[in-house]
């Protein structure tokens, strides 16, 4: 099995990071190979409409999600974390999720290919993990309206202002390493 971790953190080592590289712990121990990509890079772009995707069955546009999106298709499982800023996903992870529109054939069918599992990971600051509920559900339609199907459940770690403090909470790392040896299994 093959489980790769999307960070939308700008923060290196930062919460979403710590929690992703727990989850890629679990996925080792059940004998997954595994990969961390940062989607705050330079050169990632938007998705620019140009139509090419519907040509080709994937995005045209060639910067770096080119590899990342290799990587998603030689994946088994994806878990893409990102911080809630302003009751939403970074702009990093939504740069990511609009190019994702390269996966759908022009009859808006899927060109992913079937069982490739996904899982969310979100941190924030406030102490209610459900105060953003509707972000999470969007994602998660989205995601599997592009053909990913549903994994383990959403994580969301609260309390969490400052960079890697999430390191201090064992629950939290440990359902992080749970969700990626639960994708090892699937
Ligand atoms: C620009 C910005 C906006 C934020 N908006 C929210 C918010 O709306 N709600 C919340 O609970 N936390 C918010 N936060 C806090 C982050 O979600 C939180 O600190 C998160 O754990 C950061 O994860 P990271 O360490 O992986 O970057 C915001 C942080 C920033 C920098």
């Amino acid at each position: 099995m093959k489980v790769i971790g999307l960070v939308g953190s700008p923060r290196k080592n930062g919460n979403i990071d710590v929690l992703l590289q727990k989850a890629m712990e679990g996925a080792e121990a059940q004998g997954s190979t595994t990969a961390i990509y940062y989607l705050n890079e330079d050169n990632i772009c938007g998705c620019q409409a140009c139509g090419g995707c519907k040509t080709i069955g994937r995005c045209v546009v060639e910067d770096g999600l080119s590899e990342i999106f290799s990587a998603i298709d030689a994946a088994d499982s994806v878990i893409i974390g990102s911080p809630i800023y302003f009751g939403r996903f970074t702009a990093q992870t939504a740069l990511f999720m609009d190019r994702l529109f390269g996966y759908l054939k022009p009859d808006f069918s899927s060109s992913l290919g079937k069982g490739k599992k996904y899982s969310l990971i979100f941190t924030q600051n406030q102490s209610d993990s459900g105060t953003y509920t509707n972000t999470i559900n969007a994602a998660a339609q989205q995601l599997e309206f592009i053909g990913f199907e549903s994994g383990p459940k959403p994580l969301v770690g609260t309390g969490l202002p400052n960079a890697g403090m999430v390191r201090d909470n064992k629950q939290l790392l440990q359902d992080a390493y749970n969700i990626g040896k639960e994708l090892a299994h699937q």
